[in-house]
């Protein structure tokens, strides 16, 4: 019944993803549904209408690897209060550090690409002297420069297949059965910031996994979490409302939706919002 509400709610996603090619909020429209991100963000809506034996095969196998991670849930989760522990004590010791954090998810720091990375044959990539650079992790570049803020990427264990479509794919899957996939520990004390910004890309409609997973280790009480989503059409989906559930102590604001394709297009956008929203 759940995985039949899913498959709906993937295939509406996947509607409105592939059909309209626009987003639903004001810096996701007057995109041009021509680029090279729609091609490749189509994927999902193809893989939608493949849904049965193999997606249950996949959601199976995952189901064993869940319970064999709930098993090491604890342990790892001990292992992650003594990182972060001595990442808070680190981060104590600077006396200029910011309230700020910017925390952020992108695929492509959670991809081992084997080779120098190709822009043109993934557009959702930017390469400049740091090395690739996802959408997501653009966005919170920009952000961090507004508003003096530090940033952390949410690092996985297990990177994400190279090929996009494969990841889209496991996605889907992952989803479906609700993984949490194992965090790498974090590299900044998160409770100790009271702003957070959380930027992620739209996944199936949803937070990617590992975005749960990160709001699975942390208690945001009290703290303002700035949402900001990149995406290729499906805009927020209801990222915000999930969030809120999972946090609910938390003053979660509504940030922006960007729309992948015309992420260079925004940054002043972006700007003009931190600027606009301090607290
Ligand atoms: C696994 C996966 C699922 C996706 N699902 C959606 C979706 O449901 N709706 C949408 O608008 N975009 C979807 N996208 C497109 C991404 O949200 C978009 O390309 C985003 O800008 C990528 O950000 P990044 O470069 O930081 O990873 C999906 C991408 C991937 C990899």
């Amino acid at each position: 019944m759940k995985k039949k509400l899913l498959s709906t709610s993937v295939v509406l996603v996947s509607l409105l993803f592939g059909l309209t090619g626009c987003g639903n909020s004001s810096a996701a429209s007057g995109q041009d549904s021509a680029t090279p991100q729609e091609t490749v963000a189509e994927a999902p809506e193809a893989e939608a209408s493949e849904e049965g034996e193999k997606t249950e095969e996949r959601a199976d196998s995952l189901a064993t690897e869940e319970a064999a991670q709930v098993s090491t849930e604890q342990e790892s989760a001990v292992t992650d209060n003594d990182t972060t522990a001595a990442a808070a004590s680190e981060d104590r010791g600077s006396a200029s550090r910011s309230n700020t954090l910017v925390v952020y998810f992108s695929r492509v720091g959670n991809t081992d690409f084997q080779e120098t990375v190709d822009a043109d044959s993934s557009a959702s990539i930017r390469i400049d002297e740091n090395g690739p650079m996802g959408n997501a992790g653009q966005i919170a570049a920009w952000i961090a420069d507004a508003s003096g803020a530090e940033t952390m990427e949410i690092l996985t264990e297990e990177t994400y297949p190279a090929d996009y479509n494969e990841t889209v794919s496991q996605a889907k899957q992952e989803q479906s059965v609700g993984f949490r996939p194992l965090l790498k520990a974090d590299e900044k004390a998160v409770e100790e910031y009271s702003t957070i910004y959380l930027v992620f890309p739209n996944w199936w409609g949803d937070l990617p996994m590992p975005v749960y997973s990160f709001l699975d280790a942390h208690d945001l009480t009290g703290k303002t979490v700035n949402v900001f989503v990149t995406h290729e059409g499906s805009g927020f989906s209801n990222t915000v409302g999930t969030i809120e559930e999972l946090e609910p102590g938390a003053e979660v604001r509504q940030g922006l939706a960007v729309q992948g394709g015309s992420v260079t297009d925004e940054e002043q956008n972006i700007r003009q919002w931190v600027n606009d929203n301090r607290n």
